[in-house]
């Protein structure tokens, strides 16, 4: 009896798992023609919804009221073009000249509008938004929004290396240069001051800003080198430097992760992060950690921490398994219009992992370590740090899971889509229901870019490979260890084990940001934690069932970290 219902279950799961590729085989074929007629709608003059925005202008959605998103801003601008330009670029779309010209004239016409952040030459350029006939937005804003600048140059990079590549140096030169230059003047000169963060809220350092920054100044100084530009090269390698080794202060090595601002009292977890992975994705970047590829070590341990803190808050995750897809949003703390999941933010996860699949399959290997065997023992409970090829099977079984994990996300966008197939900014939290600015661009740009993911499709790369942090930028890592928890409970459904403890790494006894153990083994609950080397710990399991916690029983559990290695502890519940 307990046989034939562990086979049927098995099959079950196979079942499932061949039901959701196919049902996301599906979906993209429905969803990709509507999400490319949704972006060129919202882009003026010519787009069906765009309301008499000026030619070039991307507006982020046609809602006029709660919220009133009938503007343009930058970021959403040069994201949705960047997709359009990789899209001309590789031959997928070459329709689409026309209308990256008339981006590159707006934008190059509100670089010179004055605005509240600035003229030009004083600040200007770090002005978040503006009205779509292009005249300045005057209103309370969070601004500057530093990350701007940044995403457009890079957009107009990508556009101006294909144009020198097929014989048009001329125009880059003559017209594209001094556009781009300008962009990237301003962030050498003023990447070290603070911005809002890219949800316009937070006033401080943000890592998406300074990853995107770094990004667009390395492919700058390669684009004025290959123009003949080389005056402002060492400038923008200097500063591309320092932002690097700035960058890597942001990593929270326990639970492993990292944190989106350096402002802003929250936990830290953001999609802000997921996002910087698939835009500072180069596909012959490897698994660097450094630039925060997407199949790097620390991006997969930051990818597992982001997911799992939405997992008990959104009542649309409850039942859930621990090691499967669920629907996130931009931050677990958020409030903003319900503070719900987003679409873009569940299409980032999944091409997060198809960027890390790509590389893996191009490679021939994969490697787990210390910091990523969280991640990975999420889908094989008895993975251990190591590299394996292709031809191992725990190649297979991680790569199969992991592409499953990742369908699972657009599934999720996928179950609340509306059958129309419109994309809004949000679905709500209790029931999936679309929510907030319908029709958003962005959030249509977001669904292409994964979906030429999954199918194996990688955009230009910019220049990450080989890219290391010098010398003088320390970032030394405390000492470290990685220890597992095994604990054996029984649960019913809609219960998960979580772990909390006496360290940061375990969350210092929070019952609200703990962490999540993988059922894999029931009814052995697992995971694996960097934890302080040599270190005294007390740690308890809880019981967590949709918000309400059962404590494990006293004394707490104590231990003393090793020096080094790995420890395995195998608990029971009490
Ligand atoms: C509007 C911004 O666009 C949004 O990101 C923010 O959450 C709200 N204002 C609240 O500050
Ligand atoms: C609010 C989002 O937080 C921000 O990132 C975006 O630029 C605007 N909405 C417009 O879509």
């Amino acid at each position: 009896m307990w046989r034939s219902l562990r086979l049927a279950s098995t099959l079950g799961l196979c079942a499932s798992a061949f039901g959701q590729s196919s049902t996301v085989d599906s979906y993209i074929s429905t969803e990709s023609p509507i999400a490319k007629a949704g972006v060129l709608a919202n882009i003026g003059s010519s787009g069906v919804e765009s309301s008499g925005a000026y030619p070039g202008v991307v507006i982020a959605s046609p809602s006029t009221t709660d919220p009133d998103y009938l503007y343009t801003w930058v970021r959403d601008s040069s994201l949705v073009f960047k997709m359009l330009i990789d899209q001309y670029t590789s031959g997928q779309d070459t329709t689409l000249r026309g209308h990256i010209n008339d981006f590159i004239v707006a934008e190059a016409n509100m670089q010179q509008v004055p605005n509240p952040s600035g003229t030009v030459s004083t600040g200007g350029l770090g002005e978040p938004k503006f009205n779509i006939n292009e005249t300045a937005f005057t209103g309370a804003w969070g601004r500057p929004q530093r990350d701007g600048p940044a995403l457009r140059s890079t957009a107009m990079i990508t556009y101006a290396t294909w144009l020198i590549a097929n014989k048009n140096e001329t125009y880059v030169t003559d017209s594209l240069w001094p556009i781009i230059k300008l962009d990237l003047d301003y962030i050498m000169n003023n990447w070290n001051e603070t911005t809002f963060d890219l949800w316009e809220e937070v006033d401080s350092s943000s890592f998406f800003t300074s990853a995107v920054q770094h990004r667009a100044l390395r492919q700058g100084s390669a684009l004025a080198t290959a123009i003949g530009q080389s005056s402002v090269v060492s400038g923008y390698n200097t500063q591309a430097n320092k932002i690097l080794c700035f960058l890597q202060s942001f990593w929270n090595p326990s639970p492993g992760f990292m944190t989106a601002n350096t402002g802003g009292g929250r936990s830290g977890r953001d999609a802000n992060t997921v996002l910087t992975s698939i835009h500072v994705f180069d596909v012959e970047a490897g698994c660097d950690g450094v630039t925060f590829q997407p199949c790097s070590d620390v991006a997969l341990s930051n990818l597992k921490v982001y997911v799992d803190s939405f997992r008990e808050i959104y009542d649309i995750n409850a039942g859930i398994r621990a090691d499967q897809a669920v629907a996130t949003g931009r931050y677990p703390e958020d409030v903003y219009q319900g503070g719900n999941p987003w679409y873009l933010a569940s299409f980032a996860v999944a091409e997060q992992l198809y960027d890390a699949l790509i590389v893996w399959s191009k490679e021939g290997l994969l490697t787990v370590t210390d910091v990523s065997f969280p991640f990975f023992q999420q889908f094989d409970a008895s993975i251990k740090p190591g590299t394996y090829s292709s031809s191992t099977p725990t190649y297979s079984t991680l790569t199969t899971a992991i592409k499953n994990f990742a369908d699972g996300f657009v599934a999720t966008a996928a179950k609340y889509t509306p059958s129309g197939g419109g994309l809004a900014e949000q679905y709500t939290r209790s029931d999936g229901t679309p929510n907030s600015a319908f029709d958003l661009t962005w959030s249509y740009a977001s669904a292409l870019t994964a979906f030429n993911a999954r199918a194996g499709e990688t955009s230009a790369s910019w220049g990450a490979a080989g890219l290391s942090v010098s010398p003088a930028c320390s970032t030394s890592k405390a000492s470290t260890v990685p220890v597992i928890f095994n604990v054996n409970v029984t649960t019913v459904v809609g219960q998960n084990i979580y772990l909390t403890g006496s360290v940061g790494a375990l969350t210092d006894w929070s019952t609200t940001n703990a962490i999540l153990m993988s059922s894999a083994d029931y009814p052995t609950w697992s995971t694996a934690v960097t934890l302080p080397a040599n270190t005294q710990i007390q740690y308890k399991y809880i019981i967590v069932n949709n918000g309400n916690i059962t404590w494990e029983s006293d004394p707490n559990n104590e231990f003393t970290t090793s020096m080094s290695g790995i420890t395995t502890l195998n608990d029971v519940w009490r």
